[in-house]
């Protein structure tokens, strides 16, 4: 979603935030812009479209300041259009803001200020709360204990409700950044004689990996020399200065055309690093550091509550079938953002667990704070180190996968199926699952590196298939048991990345209604395997092909398939079901990016798409 970059130091600012703002172009965004003090006075350029798009309108500018911010916008309040792009600077041209998030109640503060006067050249929330600022920096006073920039941030944040991530700047204190958040991330830059801000550590990590995790309710005054931290209400707080584990290598595609592309062939490495160390000296378990709950306690919960939203609901639901197929442990997953408002009766030992790539999805954010607000335990499995989720939570796991760019989420995605198989093993352990059992799951989950480099081998083929099925505009997945999940899966990924209509089911369910939509135009891709239901699955091919719909199988090297039953099969190797959604995830991720390249779509950028989602 919308991205921030500030620059105080004593490099040239728009250099440096042009860069940053490309390194944020994954999230997603339909507008940027940038704004630099230069020659004493604020210098703004916008456009909409991409950062390639800004880049001639800053130039123009001839911008060499060393004093400046920027932002990539994804439209939430008022249409796509440079009057509405980031920055927005105050009537009085004395504040410039950037935002993410949303202002609630912008409405009313904007009937008090044309009631002062000030006047308005955008449709956005953002323009509001800029000009709150000035009108609040018009009134104050000087006070030796606290700057006044910061007073006027201070007092307008106090009115203002929803979410925000803001950086501030203002003309009468050049030099000074001053950033805030609520619901929003922004993390700070502690460099050499300079001091940054960006809502995604991409932004800065060229320049800097000393780092400070803002908190919701915090606001930051930022100088060249010196930083300090204050909540909203009250003093100064001791902020934790944080070393960023990930270099600016990992957000390069070294050699492939896509970062999907290079992302679904880093699973194998990318498995092996989600399960490092995490396996007990004997073999029988899995094992993880920072869950904060003694064995004891995990085996006296009843229930285990899942909440997430899109892939990683997915990874939850390949979750909740095998925790209780081998721990016979109820398990429920939801969406997160219906979770938060249903107001579901919980049963009193239940664990809550979240999971999300970013941590920073507001509707699994709000998912939590709910469960906690409810005095659950919520545990969280999350990716990125130091996402609000993962500080919020009471413990969790990390997926250690490093940057995942991709809008299309591929490594992120399996190294959850991985971990919930580890943790259900775990559970399972914990309470009826023999020694030989577990020994004989954490061998397959051992294995799951090398079976996923076997069915990355499948690439040229599935290319092949992707340019005879890219001309068609709707597609059904279909599978079974933990393949279901896997059948969502697939069609998001494709419709996410090459906007064909695809939708996953349970292939049985397909007679109560998706069968409608079988035709020659209409091709099914299933998922299939050799286990108990091989035929179940085989007699739902059989309806789809006497209905003249093509068949793309995904199916298990042991499979034996009915002579001319599928037009492609794409070979998976026979493995655990403990890896076997890991495993068929692969061909899909491949054919969905394959249809999207034969579709000149834009790959890693798709369109309305934001890599995490921080708004409502
Ligand atoms: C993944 O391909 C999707 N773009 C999307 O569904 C994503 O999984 C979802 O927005 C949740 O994100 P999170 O894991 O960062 O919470």
């Amino acid at each position: 979603m919308c991205g921030i970059v500030g620059y105080v130091g004593k490099h040239k600012a728009a250099p440096l935030i042009l860069e940053g703002l490309k390194r944020l172009e994954y999230r997603g965004y339909d507008s940027a812009g940038i704004a630099v003090w230069q020659d004493g006075k604020f210098a703004v350029a916008k456009k909409t479209g991409r950062v390639a798009n800004l880049e001639p309108e800053a130039a123009k500018l001839r911008l060499t300041g060393t004093y400046g911010m920027g932002h990539t916008r994804w439209a939430t309040h008022g249409g796509v259009t440079d009057a509405n792009a980031h920055p927005h600077v105050s009537s009085d041209g004395k504040i410039v803001l950037i935002h993410n998030g949303v202002i609630e109640n912008y409405a009313s503060m904007k009937k008090f200020l044309l009631g002062k006067g000030y006047t308005f050249k955008s449709e956005t929330d953002t323009e509001v709360l800029c000009n709150l600022i000035a009108y609040h920096l018009a009134k104050e006073a000087e006070d030796p204990d606290e700057s006044r920039f910061v007073s006027a941030v201070r007092k307008t944040l106090r009115h203002a409700e929803g979410t925000y991530g803001i950086v501030v700047m203002c003309s009468e204190m050049p030099g000074e950044l001053v950033t805030a958040r609520k619901g929003s991330p922004l993390i700070l830059g502690i460099g050499d004689g300079e001091s940054l801000v960006a809502s995604d550590v991409a932004a800065i990590v060229s320049r800097t990996q000393s780092v400070v995790y803002l908190k919701d309710g915090e606001i930051a005054h930022l100088t060249p020399q010196r930083f300090a931290i204050t909540t909203l209400t009250s003093g100064e707080v001791s902020p934790v200065i944080d070393k960023v584990t990930w270099s600016i290598s990992d957000a390069d595609l070294n050699g492939h055309a896509h970062f999907m592309e290079k992302e679904i062939f880093e699973q194998p490495a990318a498995l092996e690093n989600a399960m490092r160390g995490r396996f007990s000296e004997d073999g029988s378990t899995a094992n993880f550091g920072g869950l904060n709950i003694t064995a004891g306690e995990f085996r006296g919960f009843d229930r285990f509550q899942f909440c997430a939203c899109g892939t990683a609901l997915h990874a939850c639901m390949v979750t909740e079938h095998l925790m209780e197929r081998f721990a016979r442990v109820p398990v429920e997953c939801d969406y997160a953002s219906e979770f938060r408002y249903r107001n579901m009766p919980l049963f009193r030992n239940t664990l809550f667990f979240v999971m999300s790539q970013s941590g920073e999805t507001i509707d699994t954010l709000a998912a939590m704070r709910e469960a906690k607000r409810k005095g659950y335990k919520v545990l969280a499995i999350n990716n990125v180190v130091g996402s609000t989720i993962a500080r919020e939570a009471d413990g969790g796991i990390y997926q250690h996968v490093g940057h995942e760019v991709g809008v299309a989420s591929t490594k992120a995605f399996t190294s959850q199926l991985l971990i919930g198989a580890m943790l259900s093993l775990y559970v399972a352990r914990l309470r009826d699952m023999s020694f030989s059992e577990g020994v004989e799951i954490v061998q397959a989950l051992k294995g799951s590196p090398e079976l996923v480099r076997t069915a990355l081998q499948q690439a040229e083929h599935i290319k092949g298939i992707a340019k005879r099925y890219a001309k068609y505009r709707d597609m059904l997945f279909l599978g079974r048991l933990s393949l279901y999940p896997i059948a969502l899966e697939g069609a998001l990924k494709l419709k996410e990345i090459s906007y064909i209509h695809a939708e996953g089911y349970p292939a049985a369910e397909m007679k109560h209604g998706p069968i409608a939509l079988v035709s020659e135009e209409c091709p099914a891709v299933f998922f299939v395997s050799s286990g108990e239901m091989f035929n179940k699955v085989v007699s739902s091919m059989q309806e789809i092909k006497a209905r003249k719909g093509k068949i793309i199988a995904v199916a298990t090297a042991d499979c034996k398939l009915p002579e001319g039953l599928a037009d492609e099969v794409i070979p998976i190797p026979e493995c655990h079901e403990a890896v076997l959604p890991i495993v068929a995830t692969i061909p899909v991720q491949l054919l969905s990016y394959y249809v999207a390249v034969e579709l000149g779509r834009d790959v890693d950028k798709p369109r309305n798409l934001a890599k995490s989602v921080t708004v409502e």
